[in-house]
């Protein structure tokens, strides 16, 4: 079975790999050719643990390849995995012009009878209507279906999640189309769950809308425990016990980012609406999550008065560890609040930083590690907790530091191992731990207009 994976972003590419890793024949199709002949000498083009290694071996061992030459590609495909982007248009619809563009491909291009698997997020009844484009749009007398297969993979773990999936799901209105897909994953010996096309669909933005929602219920927690003196992390674990609630999406923190959460809050509010429905936990959720993301500038603001002309770091610059990926992340809209403020910027992120410059060439100075960018700061601002923060010690903020001053949005540090230290710590949902004003702010004046 010759299988085609059009786009090679996060989901195209993993999903292309480990069709590969578990022995089918597949070819992925990129308009980007800088991006394929990247690939083509077994080089990921995006930062994703596991990634090299399969794309290296299967690019060998011939059951992967890579072209831009769409034509030839699905000339020859039985099943056409469509994973390009569906990114949020500014009234946070989906954007579906990619996906269309690609069918347009496939229509004029099939010679025999095709399955095209949706892949991308896409809007509920979106199956629907690219079957019957391309329905409309074959030419001859060929036979197409499609069916919905909703990704579930999370950045910086996405080849475990696909290979080792919690569930994979099948949306299809045919037997024929169900039999095709059972037998490409039987190979994955993971849960299948056949559902309709349009449940299928759902069952994507319901997950993806429910861990959004989780994170925002436990940061209201979170900001409910700093008024009432409660530790948001105790009250987490303290609710982790009870399996219908689990241990999982339960840290609290600047909120969430990345390319998944966001634009699917925004789509499905946007779709529900466009029906005359508002989902009102979701309404909630993206509110939530919205002001969440300037929780730490809004505290620096009420503690210094202005940044103007402050020495900030920031450690982290990645909506979340192990991934190179910005889009949504909560330091690009805090900086740009810190950069008019006045603020000087020295940011550090162990992979994020050549991304980042693309936003920021200039406006900010890159520092190569987390002393150098310390180094005689008035404050740090913790955006993501990589291993490297976590494990940073204490003392060194002291010692390097102008003003150790830490706001920490993902709350990297245990409580205790901060609580004797002369420092000021602000994190999410917890304790302010306050020595270093305490001792300092009778002897000298910090701050322009501050506590
Ligand atoms: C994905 C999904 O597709 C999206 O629906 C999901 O909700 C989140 O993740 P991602 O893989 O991150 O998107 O997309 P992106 O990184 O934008 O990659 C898409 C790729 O498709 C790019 O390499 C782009 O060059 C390619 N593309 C796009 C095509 O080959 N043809 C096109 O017409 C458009
Ligand atoms: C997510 C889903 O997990 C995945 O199943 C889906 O297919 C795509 O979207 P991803 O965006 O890669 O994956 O990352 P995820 O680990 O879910 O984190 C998303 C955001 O939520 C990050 O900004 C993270 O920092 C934040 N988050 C996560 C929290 O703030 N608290 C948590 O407890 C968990």
């Amino acid at each position: 079975m010759d299988i085609v994976v059009a786009g090679t972003g996060y989901v195209g590419l993993v999903t292309g790999a480990c069709l590969a890793e578990v022995g089918h024949k597949v070819i992925c199709v990129d308009v980007d050719e800088k991006k394929i002949g990247i690939m083509k000498k077994g080089i990921s083009p995006i930062y994703e643990p596991g990634l090299s290694d399969l794309l290296e071996k299967n690019y060998a061992n011939g059951n992967l390849d890579f072209t831009t030459d769409y034509e030839e590609a699905y000339r020859k495909a039985d099943v056409v995995f469509i994973g390009v982007g569906t990114p949020e248009r500014s009234d946070g619809s989906a954007n579906l012009d990619y996906v269309f563009s690609v069918c347009g491909q496939i229509a004029k291009n099939i010679t025999k009878d095709c399955l095209v698997v949706v892949k991308s997020t896409v809007p509920i009844g979106t199956n629907d209507r690219v079957e019957e484009f391309l329905r409309e749009n074959v030419e001859n007398n060929i036979q197409v279906e499609v069916a919905s297969n909703p990704e579930f993979l999370a950045q910086g773990t996405a080849v475990k999640d696909t290979l080792y999936a919690s569930r994979i799901v099948i949306g299809v209105e045919s037997e024929n189309a169900k039999n095709i897909l059972m037998n490409i994953y039987k190979r994955f010996n993971q849960p299948i769950v056949v559902t309709n096309r349009r449940s299928a669909e759902m069952i994507k933005y319901a997950s993806n809308d429910f861990l959004a929602l989780k994170i925002s219920f436990i940061n209201e927690m979170a900001n409910v425990c700093e008024i009432v003196g409660a530790d948001i992390e105790d009250v987490a674990k303290g609710m982790s016990y009870d399996s219908r609630i689990g241990n999982k999406f339960l840290n609290a923190g600047i909120g969430y980012g990345g390319s998944c959460f966001p634009k699917d809050t925004k789509a499905l509010h946007w779709l529900a609406n466009d029906h005359g429905y508002e989902v009102k936990t979701i309404k909630a959720t993206i509110e939530v999550n919205e002001n969440q993301k300037y929780k730490l500038f809004r505290k620096a603001k009420e503690f210094f008065g202005s940044l103007k002309n402050k020495r900030v770091a920031i450690l982290g610059l990645t909506f979340k560890p192990g991934t190179d990926d910005l889009r949504e992340a909560p330091s690009i809209p805090n900086i740009r609040r810190m950069l008019d403020e006045g603020a000087k910027i020295i940011a550090y992120d162990p992979v994020g930083e050549n991304n980042f410059k693309k936003i920021y060439p200039d406006e900010i100075t890159y520092a190569e590690s987390i002393e150098e960018s310390i180094k005689d700061a008035d404050m740090v601002f913790i955006f993501t907790e990589w291993e490297e923060v976590k494990n940073i010690d204490i003392d060194i903020f002291i010692k390097e530091m102008k003003t150790p001053i830490i706001f920490d949005g993902r709350n990297c540090f245990d409580l205790n191992d901060i609580c004797e230290k002369s420092v000021y710590y602000y994190s999410i949902g917890r304790k302010t731990i306050n020595n270093f004003i305490k001792k300092n702010l009778m002897k000298k004046n910090f701050f322009e207009g501050g506590n």
